[in-house]
């Protein structure tokens, strides 16, 4: 097919793409005021613990250069914690940390870091190098989720999230992202996670894209990831439409993970939400009943 007749085929989809989705949903439907709450993850978390959503609990903030050496101290009693850039995005500057060596820590990667080493991360975010714009930031350091045993079968290490896309408080469009060796135990599509499609009415797990592929069997674990009921899917679907009022915007994508102990938790609220979860379901936005 020639572009032309693809981009065709994909408007009789009904498939949302870019310019729609910043000129027909997020500048009518988002309030530029309101994107400082979902670009500074700090923010977020705040804001979602005073709504009663729960989040991964914060361990430390870390702001300025002097703060980095304290990180050590800071997680002295612990074996995991994750670290990442407060305004990054796309797992970009992510190490989730799950255990210590001799001399510093170990990542879900199967990567080392030495104290100094991971210190320099550190100043790395607060440089900006993985932040929005590349403005300075801050680094959260933060519980480790452990993923529901139901994701087993279909996780490589890290923890699989549940992106749902919201439109004025309704639910519209949902995909899992499972976590492949390429990923490095992250579950962003761009690092190579895996995104399955998900139908809506009963949280049940389609089948999956990594990059452009559609797969039915998870690449690292040999196992069909289509058939998976999500747990506590009522739970997901109330606390996606409640982002709405957390934030206000109008057109936004909830990420939500799944902690063995303690339930479903906001990982982070997006603004702009990727339109990849389209190809996940096989489906375009603009049919779905909701958004019309
Ligand atoms: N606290 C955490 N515990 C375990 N894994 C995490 C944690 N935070 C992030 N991750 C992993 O990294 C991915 C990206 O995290 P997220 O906070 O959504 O940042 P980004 O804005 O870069 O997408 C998640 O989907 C998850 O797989
Ligand atoms: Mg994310």
């Amino acid at each position: 097919m020639n572009p032309i007749s693809i981009a065709k085929a994909l408007r009789a989809r009904g498939v949302l793409g870019l310019n729609g989705r910043n000129g027909e949903f997020m500048l009518p439907y988002n309030a530029r005021s309101r994107y400082p709450l979902v670009d500074d993850k700090v923010l977020t978390k705040a804001l979602a613990a005073r709504h009663g959503v729960a989040v991964p609990e914060l361990y430390a903030v870390i702001e300025i250069p002097h703060q980095i050496r304290e990180l050590h101290a800071r997680v002295a009693a612990r074996h995991e914690f994750v670290v990442k850039p407060a305004r990054g995005s796309g797992g970009e500057g992510i190490v989730v940390v799950t255990g210590r060596t001799s001399e510093g820590y170990r990542a879900i990667d199967g990567s080392t870091y030495t104290h100094e080493e991971l210190e320099f991360h550190l100043s790395n975010i607060l440089a900006g190098v993985y932040s929005l714009g590349g403005e300075p930031d801050k680094a959260i350091v933060e519980y480790r989720v452990q993923f529901d045993p139901l994701f087993e079968r279909v996780a490589y290490r890290g923890v699989p999230d549940v992106r749902i896309i919201v439109f004025l408080g309704v639910p519209v469009m949902a995909m899992v992202r499972l976590p492949t060796r390429k990923s490095g135990g992250k579950a962003n599509l761009h690092q190579g996670a895996l995104g399955t499609g998900v139908c809506m009415d009963t949280g049940t797990t389609l089948s999956a894209v990594q990059g452009t592929r559609i797969v039915d069997i998870h690449p690292d674990t040999g196992n069909p990831v289509a058939g998976i009921r999500i747990p506590h899917w009522q739970r997901l679907l109330e606390i996606a439409a409640r982002s709405y009022e957390i934030t206000g915007l109008g057109y936004q994508g909830i990420d939500i993970v799944l902690d063995r102990d303690r339930g479903p938790m906001i990982l982070e609220l997006n603004a702009r939400p990727g339109l990849a979860i389209q190809i996940a379901n096989r489906a375009g936005l603009r049919p779905r009943p909701w958004i019309r």
